[in-house]
Parts: structure tokens; C-alpha cells; sequence
């Protein structure tokens, strides 16, 4: 390895210590932190994150790109470096770009308006006061229109903004994809409505947590997610965290009156952590950039298809099902698994997206899709937005909220500047579909196998072809060697079909 490209990934390697330095005291923040710590714990994450920037921005880090002819144009360098080397370097100048590209002060002003955004938010959604919160959000979007402008030179601001957090994807692009996706799921959601409504009262029967933290703790032994290096805690708002290339944690959430929530937040978090867990970068490039994940789309695919392709499949439960019923007592009590199979698939416009089922739930996602891309653009002004959500939700969904706190304020993501984001919920989906097509060709009987209880099938598949690669290619080129064509709808569409259509009858 070139003396110069050593020196980066020296430069790397403290760069990502640092980032799972900052990811421990946040698990923390959110697990066992007394609640008093937090101010001084808000001071430790900032040191944290100003030494991460303060190595990004180092002078040095732009003329180590340069010998190696690292460019705009050509962020893979010279020819003379090899495949992976290119591969890193290509990861590596877009993640400095992204840091160098935006000015000290708009970083500043958008940390500060974020926070008091979310504040605000928090209470205009408690109070149901919108005209509270439109001035944040003005300033917000403003804020993110400057981002977008600074991260590239013209063209459209909301690409910008989708290209932090899936490489490559553009406004027409998703369009595309999005429209024959809405238009496919408003069919199967109206031959789902042809049907009578599917009746699991089952759902809602208490559960008490020391119940569900045993169900939960014999799940993740029988998933293949490695607990020798990693864990599971429970929090408010479950989530993954990797604190270290053999750490990767997960958390869950016990609802007792929901408490199937809890089993499919950890099979969805199991499914994060695994890919963490199997990212193997080439030889040199251990706890690099390249031990990432490839875009939160791709990440959002191994979660979704743990979660609802296996975990809430026949194949599975056919297996474990009698175990469960044992360890929930008297909550499936006269539960048969067919009822349970058709309870955990059972489909509903709600308002939210976190608990939607599979087939509504992407219609939430391109609602948030289109208002967002509108917002940016300008072609919807902040004080339009109720009204142009309520549009949308009775169109895509057939429900109309309430109010606005369960409306447009229903959730975090925009007052944290999250714009963009969004896309990758709904593209997760996509990809898992069509992995899983590709797996199902390559492993003969693989629902069979799964019913059998080889769940280390799947994920060996996953791990060489999906996991070990890392950020070493962009979603669109590992779709492609995964699967041999671009993203599509139909895959999903395919699969949503064959799936309700046999829990509905139609
Ligand atoms: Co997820």
C-alpha cells in the first residue's frame, strides 16, 4: 500500500474510533443514562463530534487525496491503485466532500436550528398548534435548500439532499419507481377492501413486559444475529447501534397491549445488526469507511426482509410458533397459528407509518416523499402543508387525520433537518424483493429450509453477497451484481400480491 493512502487510513481508523466512541455514549443516552446526566452528556457527544470534524477538515487530508489522484471527476485515483484501493478512495472523498463542500457557520446555524426545531415541534404536536411550528420549519427548509446548494453545483437541490442517504438516487428517478409502485399498491390495498376485514383480537391482549422480554430473549437465540457480539436492551424508540466492528447492539420496545410490536422491532433491529455484523472489508481496510453500509436504503432492505419477507412468513412460524404460544400464556391462548400468520399480517390504513403494514406502509413513505420534494422546491409553502397532507393521505390512504398532531407533526424527521431521508423506508422494501428473489433462485427449497429452521441459510447468502462488500460499491451497482438488473417495483409488487392474496382470498 502507497505511504499516502496509509496515512489516510490511519486518519480513517481514529475517524471511526471516534464515531463509536460518540455511538457508546449515545446507546447509553438512550439505555441506562440516569436521567439527570444529560447536559453534560449533550458536552461530550459535541467534543466527540468536533474531533471527528476536526480530522476531516485537517489541510493534509485534501493533498493525500491529491497525490493519489483522488479528483471530483475521478474519486477512485491513479490507475496504478488496485480495485479495492479505488473503491476506498471513492468512499473516503465522498464523505470528505460532504464535510469540506458546507461552511463552518451554515453547520452551525442548522445544529442550532434543528434543536430548536425539535423543541418546538415537541410542543406545537402536544398542543396540536401547527402555526407554531411553520416558522421553524421555514427556517429549516430554508437551511436545508442552502445545504443542497453548497453539496452540489446547480441542478436540483432535493437530489442533493436524497444523495446523503442513498448514493445516487435523484427526485426522477424515485418518481419513476414511486409512481408504479403507488399505483400497484392502491390496487392490492383495493382488493384487500374487496374482502371482509380480517379479525385477530389477539393483537390487543395484554402482555405483560417480564412476559415479552422472555419472548424476546429466545428470539434472538433462534435468529442467527451473533449475541457474543452484540446485545439486546429495551428503550422508547427502538433502534441498532454499532459501537464497534464485534459490537453491534440492538434495542426493542415492549407495548403491553401491542405486543407483537415488540417481536417485530427485534427481528427488524436483528436484521440491521447482522449486516453490521457482516461487513468484511478487503485486507488493509479493516474499521475503515468501507466497514459501512452501502446507503440506508440498503441497510433498511436486510432489516425489512428479517422483519416481514421471513419473520412474519408461514415458513417461519410453522416451526417456532408452538414455542411462542408457550411463552405468551394466556395472551395466545385459542390463537391456532393461522390465525396468528393472518393477525401479523393484517392490513389497515393507520395514520403513522411505524406500525403499518406492508402494503400501506409505502404509500406513507411517498406521501412524504412527494410533500417533501414539493417543500424544497418551493412548489409548497410551509403554511400550505396541513391542508396538502390531509389531500394526500385521503387520496393515498382513504383516512384523513384528525388533527395535525397526527397529521403533519406526527413525527420527528423534518424539525431534525431530516429531508431526504424518507425514500429510504420505501426503496428498503424494494431491494429486499428483489434480493430475495435472487436468493429463492440461488437456494433451491430455501422456504422449506427456512421451515426446517436454517436460518443461517439465508444470511450466509446475504452476508458474501450483500453484507461482506460494505460501502465498497453504490446501491445501484450491488443491486445489479446481486441481481443482474436495476431496481424495479415488481418485485415487491409480485410478492405483495401472492402473499395477501392468499391471506385475503381474492
Ligand atoms: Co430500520
Amino acid at each position: 500500500m502507497r505511504k499516502e493512502l496509509e496515512k489516510l487510513v490511519a486518519i480513517d481508523r481514529e475517524i471511526g474510533l471516534l464515531g463509536h466512541i460518540g455511538a457508546l455514549l449515545g446507546w447509553d443516552q438512550e439505555t441506562y443514562m440516569p436521567q439527570a446526566a444529560g447536559a453534560e452528556r449533550a458536552e461530550q457527544l459535541e467534543l466527540v463530534e468536533s474531533l471527528v470534524h476536526e480530522r476531516f477538515t485537517r489541510p493534509e487530508l485534501g493533498e493525500l487525496l491529491s497525490a493519489l489522484g483522488s479528483t471530483h471527476e475521478n474519486p477512485g485515483g491513479d490507475d496504478r491503485l488496485s480495485p479495492d484501493e479505488k473503491a476506498y478512495l471513492r468512499a473516503f472523498r465522498r464523505d470528505y466532500e460532504r464535510r469540506t463542500k458546507l461552511p463552518a457557520d451554515l453547520v452551525a446555524e442548522i445544529a442550532k436550528q434543528t434543536s430548536l426545531g425539535q423543541q418546538a415541534w415537541a410542543k406545537a404536536r402536544q398542543a396540536n398548534d401547527f402555526t407554531a411550528f411553520a416558522p421553524h420549519l421555514e427556517r429549516i427548509v430554508e437551511l436545508m435548500r442552502r445545504e443542497a446548494s453548497c453539496l452540489s453545483s446547480g441542478g436540483n437541490p432535493y437530489d442533493a439532499l436524497l444523495d446523503l442517504y442513498e448514493p445516487g438516487a435523484t427526485e426522477s428517478s424515485l418518481t419513476k419507481i414511486f409512481s408504479s409502485l403507488k399505483a400497484e399498491l392502491g390496487g392490492i390495498l383495493a382488493s384487500i377492501r374487496s374482502r371482509p376485514p380480517l379479525d385477530a383480537p389477539f393483537l390487543s391482549r395484554e402482555c405483560p413486559k417480564e412476559r415479552q422480554k422472555a419472548i424476546n430473549d429466545w428470539l434472538i437465540g433462534i435468529l442467527p444475529y451473533d449475541t457474543e457480539r452484540g446485545r439486546l436492551d429495551t428503550v422508547a424508540h427502538p433502534f441498532t447501534t454499532t459501537l464497534g466492528s464485534d459490537d453491534v447492539r440492538i434495542t426493542t420496545r415492549y407495548i403491553e397491549k401491542l405486543f407483537v410490536s415488540g417481536i417485530f422491532s427485534t427481528i427488524h433491529e436483528a436484521g440491521h445488526a447482522m449486516y453490521e455484523l457482516g461487513i468484511a472489508p478487503p485486507p488493509g481496510f479493516a474499521r475503515t469507511r468501507l466497514s459501512e453500509a452501502a446507503s440506508m436504503g440498503i441497510h433498511e432492505s436486510q432489516s425489512r426482509m428479517w422483519e416481514n419477507v421471513i419473520g412474519r412468513s408461514p415458513s417461519f412460524w410453522k416451526r417456532n410458533y408452538a414455542r411462542l404460544a408457550e411463552l405468551a400464556g394466556s395472551t395466545l391462548e385459542g390463537v391456532g397459528l393461522d390465525l396468528f400468520i393472518k393477525g401479523i399480517n393484517k392490513v389497515e390504513s393507520s395514520l403513522i407509518r411505524t406500525e403499518a403494514d406492508e402494503v400501506t406502509y409505502g404509500l406513507h413513505v411517498i406521501l412524504r416523499f412527494e410533500l417533501e420534494s414539493e417543500l424544497i422546491s418551493g412548489r409548497l409553502a410551509v403554511r400550505d402543508l396541513p391542508s396538502a397532507w390531509n389531500d394526500k393521505m385521503r387520496s393515498l390512504l382513504g383516512i384523513e387525520p384528525p388533527d395535525d398532531a397526527s397529521g403533519c407533526l406526527q413525527d420527528v424527521h423534518w424539525s431534525a433537518g431530516l429531508f431526504g431521508y424518507f425514500p429510504s423506508y420505501a426503496l428498503g422494501n424494494l431491494y429486499a424483493a428483489q434480493f430475495w428473489d435472487a436468493m429463492r433462485e440461488d437456494i433451491p427449497g430455501l422456504e422449506k429450509r427456512i421451515e426446517e429452521g436454517e436460518l443461517g441459510l439465508p444470511l450466509a447468502w446475504l452476508r458474501e453477497k450483500i453484507h461482506a462488500p460494505g460501502a465498497a460499491f453504490t446501491p445501484g451497482e450491488l443491486i445489479e451484481r446481486v441481481t443482474g438488473s436495476a431496481l424495479e417495483a415488481r418485485h415487491f409488487t409480485d410478492y405483495l400480491r401472492a402473499k395477501y392474496s392468499t391471506i385475503y382470498g381474492f
